[in-house]
């Protein structure tokens, strides 16, 4: 079989790090049989400012027909905030109904972590981000409205705040607010994803993190869900964290953690701890995942336009979203392949990028791995 793959480069640092990638899933598809059929989209913060398109709609159409899509970075230093966020990679998830943000926290051996006495047995877990709801919906609005008294205000007042009402009903008041939605049925789902991730892996232990405590609305209703889906998974341990907690305990005992389910943005921050703590963000790879559709693999770190066109970009954290997407697609001895060539250059140490103290290049780095391959 042939696996239609969807290439989006991306900017900065992306175009380096895929390229990288591709070379190791190459040398990979070799050894294991394996044919791919990438067709490789321009879309990225570059292609916007030249032709102000961002993600066409055929473009959408074409991928659905695809086994999934291999994903860069995209952020451009000359195009404003959101635009690329919302308008490329929100959009994939979203179009694709990715529901599923899966984010491995693996310390490789012959890797640092800036942790105290801890390695590579205590810093092994795996993060399950929800990854299309939450405060990533896109509802808000910021207005301004003269001498109007928003409840803000009457509340401030009641704390006894320093705030002089009269005067400022006098001005335009601005007001921005955002909110976040969670529906049950995906909740339901994200958990049910996780119990059966943990089944497969054979791992017993589920932490549920969320803000249940402040945000009692839609973190109760995560909660609740929660709890409904465990009671058909009696063998799998559980337990409850508040994110500010968990976020201690990231760096506290990471080795208590298996398999953690967060809600869309504490999950964003969550794993962006979870990448440091695995050695950097060169290292982190994540899967978007829809079980039953077209699912999309990159690494999470951005588009590091400082370093891009200079070829030292760590191309690691691309290179085990290949391999995610390889046990996605069920190619799980091909996976294991590039975990251990991965594996084994980390271990002798001799060729690395800088972000890990070494001096190799991007591709110095993905020759090397591709050699172990075969
Ligand atoms: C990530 C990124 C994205 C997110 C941004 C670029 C929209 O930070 O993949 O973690 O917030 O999900
Ligand atoms: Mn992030």
């Amino acid at each position: 079989m042939t696996y239609k793959i969807a290439v989006i480069p991306g900017d900065g640092v992306g175009p380096e790090v895929v390229r990288e990638g591709l070379k190791v899933l190459d040398a990979v598809s070799k050894i294991y049989n394996l044919k791919f059929d990438f067709k490789t989209y321009p879309f990225s913060g570059e292609h916007y400012l030249k032709t102000g398109e961002i993600l066409p709609e055929d473009a959408l159409k074409e991928m659905e027909n695809m086994n999934a899509i291999y994903f860069g970075a995209i952020g451009h230093p000359e195009v404003p905030p959101g635009i690329l966020e919302k308008g490329l990679l929100l959009k994939l998830r979203f179009y694709f109904d990715q529901y599923i943000n899966l984010r491995p926290v693996k310390l490789f051996p012959g890797v640092e972590t800036p942790l105290k006495d801890k390695g590579p047995k205590e810093i092994n877990f795996y993060v399950v981000r929800e990854n299309i709801e939450d405060f990533y919906v896109g509802v808000g609005c910021k207005f301004k409205s003269a001498k109007h008294k928003s409840n803000l205000f009457v509340e401030r007042k009641l704390y006894k705040l320093n705030f002089k009402v009269e005067t400022l009903t006098e001005k335009p008041i601005e007001t921005a607010y955002q909110i976040g939605v969670y529906t049950k049925e995906n909740i339901q789902r994200v958990f049910r994803y996780a119990f059966e991730f943990c089944r497969k892996k054979g791992l017993n232990k589920l932490t549920c993190v969320d803000k249940a405590n402040v945000l009692t609305e839609i973190y109760g209703l995560w909660r609740e869900v929660f709890m409904e889906v465990s009671k058909d998974y009696p063998g799998i341990e559980t337990e409850f964290g508040f994110v500010d907690a968990v976020a201690m305990w990231f760096v506290k005992n990471p080795e208590n953690f298996q398999v953690v389910v967060a809600p869309n943005m504490f999950g964003d921050i969550l794993t962006d701890l979870g990448a440091i703590i695995q050695g950097g963000m060169g290292l982190a790879p994540g899967g978007n995942i829809n079980p039953e559709g077209v699912s999309m693999f990159e690494p999470i770190h951005g588009s590091a336009p400082k370093y891009a066109g200079k070829n030292v970009a760590n191309p690691i954290a691309a290179i085990l979203a290949g391999q995610l997407m390889l046990e996605h697609l069920g190619e799980v001895e091909a996976a294991k392949a590039i975990e251990k060539a991965v594996t084994e250059v980390l271990v002798e140490g001799k060729i690395r990028t800088k972000d890990l103290g070494g001096n190799s290049t991007t591709s110095e780095v993905g020759d090397a791995i591709a050699k172990k391959i075969r």
